[in-house]
């Protein structure tokens, strides 16, 4: 097939490596169908998916079970995470759920959706001795769950969307990223923190890298674009779990991702209904769909100076394949050999309208901005799986990487 370029870029197909789909358990939020189809249209050709799914993933028969789904219904090639919680640590599951081909776990240390929480810090250090005997990465919520507690008390009868702010401050996210780098620093696992969003903990992660550490900074998209007093603005569909920060840390996540301390972008596709975004702030479930705008809001920055092109496609595809052990893919004999590739219209303005998306969630922090840039073709190992933002692929044509 002839591609007929003009003014527009080929990059490689992006990789997700932190996605959330709700299936099993809420398909009416994110199935897999419409979540993987969500990501071949904003350019995303590989996802790792999260376990957070209900049932979570804490054995290989949920893992095996899970991953027949994606056989049937998925449109994006795709690998696994496996849980971490009190449940699995010390039972054989985790070493087991390596073997099975998982990339990456994810542990919680604080509240977010699903039933996985992991608030012991004993339990923790467990669960990175036996993380760091299987190899693979850990990927962690870091926030501390005490914090959250005690300001979530204090903010219970305020009104509005402060309440949703000041109940996950700044300092819960900092102090658990200092107590995951203790056990890092101890136990040798190679760790992610996910969705950073204050300064302080890049900066603790940067100088736990320069220490030898195997620590890396993952950071969102949403973060890089909407700082505290837009999503006030915008109300309760723009609230993300950790919240949007005031614009000195906003400003402090670009100073530090152009020096160099961010290692990845995951969009932290994470979608509910609608309907229950419309409640009091402290009420809304966390997380939104993000997958249909993520590589768009990178474009954007591109557009206005903030960001590089090759720094996207290094913290939005080549670091995430690496991490997760998917570069080069297997079979394949160098890089790129099999063909994801997206081509893009760096000038393309558009407007994003969520009632349209291919998520099954119809809201976004995104609605009715315009955004200048899109992916308008999408090829997955040299076949067109989305055009023009809409996907053309089957349920199914996506296979499993690992
Ligand atoms: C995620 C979810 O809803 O599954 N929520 C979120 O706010 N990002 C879980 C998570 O990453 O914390
Ligand atoms: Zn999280
Ligand atoms: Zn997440």
């Amino acid at each position: 097939e002839q591609i007929e370029l003009d003014g527009e870029w080929i990059l490689p197909g992006f990789v997700d490596g932190h996605i959330h789909l709700r299936e099993p358990g809420y398909v009416e939020k994110e199935g897999i169908e419409t979540g993987t189809a969500a990501a071949a249209a904003g350019g995303v050709t590989t996802i790792v998916e999260m376990p957070n799914t209900t049932p979570p993933v804490l054995d290989v028969d949920r893992l095996e079970e899970k991953a027949a789904r994606f056989a049937r219904d998925s449109h994006v090639d795709h690998a696994f995470f496996g849980a971490i919680t009190e449940e699995n640590v010390g039972t054989g599951n985790i070493e087991a759920l390596a073997e099975a081909g998982i990339t990456a776990f994810k542990t919680f240390m604080a509240t977010s959706f699903g039933p996985l929480l992991m608030d012991d810090k004993g339990v923790l250090y467990r669960a990175f001795e036996e993380v760091s005997d299987t190899g693979l990465p850990l990927y962690i919520h870091a926030e501390d769950e005490e914090y959250l507690d005690e300001f979530t008390t204090r903010c219970k009868d305020q009104d509005g969307m402060d309440a949703f702010f000041d109940s996950r401050p700044p300092i819960a996210e900092t102090t658990a990223v200092s107590d995951v780098l203790d056990m890092v620093e101890a136990t040798g696992a190679e760790t992610v923190i996910a969705h950073v969003t204050t300064a302080e903990a890049l900066s603790r992660i940067r100088d736990g890298r320069a220490d030898g550490l195997p620590v890396h900074a993952e950071v969102t998209p949403y973060h890089l674009t909407f700082d505290r007093s837009d999503v006030a603005a915008i109300g309760t569909a723009a609230i993300g779990t950790p919240p949007a920060r005031d614009s000195q840390n906003f400003e402090g996540l670009w100073t530090h991702l152009r020096n160099g301390d961010v290692q990845l972008l995951g969009s932290d596709h994470a979608p509910h209904r609608l309907e229950e975004r419309d409640q009091p702030p402290l009420e809304v479930p966390p997380g939104m769909p993000q997958l249909e705008t993520a590589v768009p809001a990178m474009l954007e920055a591109i557009d206005r100076g903030r960001l590089s092109v090759e720094k996207l496609v290094e913290l939005y595809a080549e670091s995430p394949a690496r991490l997760h052990g998917l570069y080069p893919r297997k079979g394949t004999i160098r890089p790129g050999a099999d063909a994801d590739l997206v081509v893009v219209d760096p000038d393309r303005e558009w407007e994003v309208d969520a009632t349209r998306f291919e998520s099954a969630a119809d809201y976004s922090p995104f609605d009715g901005m315009t955004l200048t840039g899109m992916a308008t073709a999408v090829y997955q190992r040299g076949t067109m799986i989305a055009k023009g933002g809409e996907t053309v692929s089957e349920p199914g044509d996506g296979i499993r990487l690992s």
